[in-house]
This record gives structure tokens, C-alpha cells and sequence, in this order.
């Protein structure tokens, strides 16, 4: 499927994502008020990967919850998400009581990581407020599942607390990684930065994330309860990458930047690059493989 905020904010976009191969899509990270997102440029490919500061623009979730119902009944077979990115454990409870309120009847994805709005932290790095965000949440919410987009960690302490903070909770699934959060990249032609906002910072997907994603999905399977799925996310763009996820792990695999730069048929060219491997491995079906990552202690 796709990773939250690419394919997923226009209509065109949602178009594509629900007439594409993938089983399952999730909308662009909605917020109470739409938003417009930060100056462009904003996205920029590069040669191993991605950057953007997009700011989190958006419709609105009610633009994303009426497209969503409305494909829930024309393609039932596809598994659906929202994702939502309150500011606060108020917005959060103000967003998911608007999808309460409606035919929704798929998965919450809450972004608790996007580090491209300027004068809001990522709550993900801050453990004292994911808590009190998922006590706040699940005091009232559980009907639905609901999973939460995770950044980034780069220590064996954080996997340790941060795993510990979510194995409380009845979470359907945690999804390693968000970008990495305000990298730069640079032209050395120009001399300049890729895009304008925060001076050019912004989140760093594609190959250059992969390695750090698969440790966290890797990391996570080791800690979390096993009722908690995993979905990986980052550097996507091959077969072997989706093996090497699924293999860390991952229940599910996403694309972000392969995406963008390749459009909706990069998923039957994974699909079809992961059956080859599969079938060269003999392998028969995803649980043949899944978490199975070899250690050499
Ligand atoms: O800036 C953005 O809209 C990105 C959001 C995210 O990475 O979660």
C-alpha cells in the first residue's frame, strides 16, 4: 500500500490509489482544518531518495471520510485507512469523534510523527505525551483499529521505553518509519538547497531510509506484544526491499518515494518481484519468511 502522504491528497490521487493493484490504501494525514501546507517547493526526488517539508496539507477529514465510505462500498475488498494528525490529544479526540460519527468502518492510522510543521515537535519523540495521547485515545475509542506512524529511532533505550508505552494499549499495529525528520540535501551545482521551507530541512525518505527503517521494524518485532502488527515503511523500491521488510518483521510493507517517482504500477512490479523471489526461495506464502531474519549470535 501506499505510505501516508503520497498518492493520497487530491482526488486524482485517491483515484489512482482505489483503481491501483494495491489491497489496501490510506488517505493524506488529515488535521482539524485543512491546510495548505508549507511554501514550495516542498518535495524534491533525488537520485537515492527523497526530501519534503510539505507541511501537512490537506482537506480536511471529512473530504477524506466521504471519498473513503463512498470506495468502501465500491470495492469492499480493499482495506482501507485514515490517516488523522491532531496537534494535540484534543484535536486527536476532535478527529477521531468526526470518524466515529460516520460510515467509516476501515483503520486509523494516527500520525504521531511528521516533522515538517514548524513550532510542533514530533509527539513520536516525546514519550511522555505518546502516552498520554494513547490513554487519552483509547479511553474512548476502541471500536475501530487503530494503529500509530512512528518516527524514526536510533537508540536500543528508545526502542525499549517506546515499546514498553505501547505494548499498554490495545494498538492493531505500529508503522516504522516516518521520513527521517529534517535532513538536507544539497546541489553542489547551485549551491542550493532543494526546497524552501525551514531553510531547506525536511524529511529524508527512499534508499537512503532503508537501513534505519528495517532496524526499527526489526527492533520493534523483538519488543512489542505480538498481537501488535508491524507495517514497514522506508526505502521501498524493490522486491528484495519488501522481502527484507517482511523478513525484519513487517506484516505489511508501504511505499512512499518508489511511489512518486514510479506512480501506481509500482505495486504490481513489487508484487511481482517479491513472487520471484519467493518462488526462488521456495517459499509458498508470506509466513514462510515473516520475522525470520537470521542473527549471527
Ligand atoms: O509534511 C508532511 O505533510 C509530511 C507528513 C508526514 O511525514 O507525516
Amino acid at each position: 500500500m501506499n505510505a501516508a502522504g503520497v498518492c493520497d491528497y487530491t482526488r486524482a490521487d485517491l483515484d489512482a490509489m482505489q483503481n491501483s493493484s494495491a489491497a489496501s490504501f490510506v488517505t493524506k494525514s488529515a488535521t482539524v482544518s485543512p491546510r495548505e501546507g508549507n511554501p514550495e517547493p516542498r518535495y524534491r526526488d533525488t537520485a537515492w531518495g527523497s526530501i519534503n517539508s510539505m507541511g501537512l496539507p490537506n482537506f480536511g477529514l471529512s473530504y477524506y471520510l466521504s471519498y473513503v465510505s463512498q470506495a468502501q462500498q465500491e470495492q469492499p475488498e480493499k482495506t482501507y485507512f485514515v490517516s488523522i494528525s491532531g496537534f494535540s490529544a484534543e484535536d486527536d479526540v476532535a478527529l477521531l469523534n468526526q470518524i466515529y460519527q460516520s460510515d467509516f468502518n476501515g483503520i486509523i492510522e494516527l500520525n504521531l510523527s511528521c516533522p515538517n510543521v514548524v513550532g510542533k515537535p514530533q509527539t513520536g519523540y516525546d514519550f511522555e505525551t505518546v502516552a498520554h495521547v494513547l490513554d487519552t485515545v483509547f479511553a474512548q475509542f476502541t471500536r475501530l483499529p487503530l494503529g500509530v506512524k512512528l518516527p524514526p529511532y536510533f537508540d536500543l533505550v528508545h526502542f525499549d521505553q517506546m515499546a514498553a508505552i505501547l505494548n499498554r494499549y490495545p494498538l492493531a499495529y505500529v508503522n516504522s518509519v516516518n521520513s527521517i525528520g529534517n535532513g538536507l540535501l544539497v546541489n553542489p551545482h547551485s549551491e542550493t538547497v532543494l526546497i524552501k521551507p525551514k531553510h531547506g530541512l525536511g524529511g529524508i525518505g527512499g534508499a537512503y531510509l532503508k537501513p534505519t527503517a528495517l532496524a526499527n521494524v526489526f527492533a520493534f518485532r523483538q519488543r512489542l506484544k505480538p498481537e501488535i502488527q508491524i507495517i514497514g515503511t522506508g526505502g521501498v523500491q524493490s522486491g528484495v526491499d519488501v522481502f527484507e521488510h517482511i523478513l525484519c518483521g513487517a506484516d505489511m510493507v508501504q511505499v512512499g518515494t518508489a511511489l512518486h517517482q514510479e506512480g501506481v504500477a509500482v505495486f504490481e512490479r513489487l508484487t511481482r518481484e517479491l513472487r520471484n523471489i519467493m518462488a526462488g526461495k521456495g517459499y509458498r506464502k508470506i509466513d514462510d519468511f515473516k520475522g525470520k531474519l537470521k542473527t549471527l549470535d
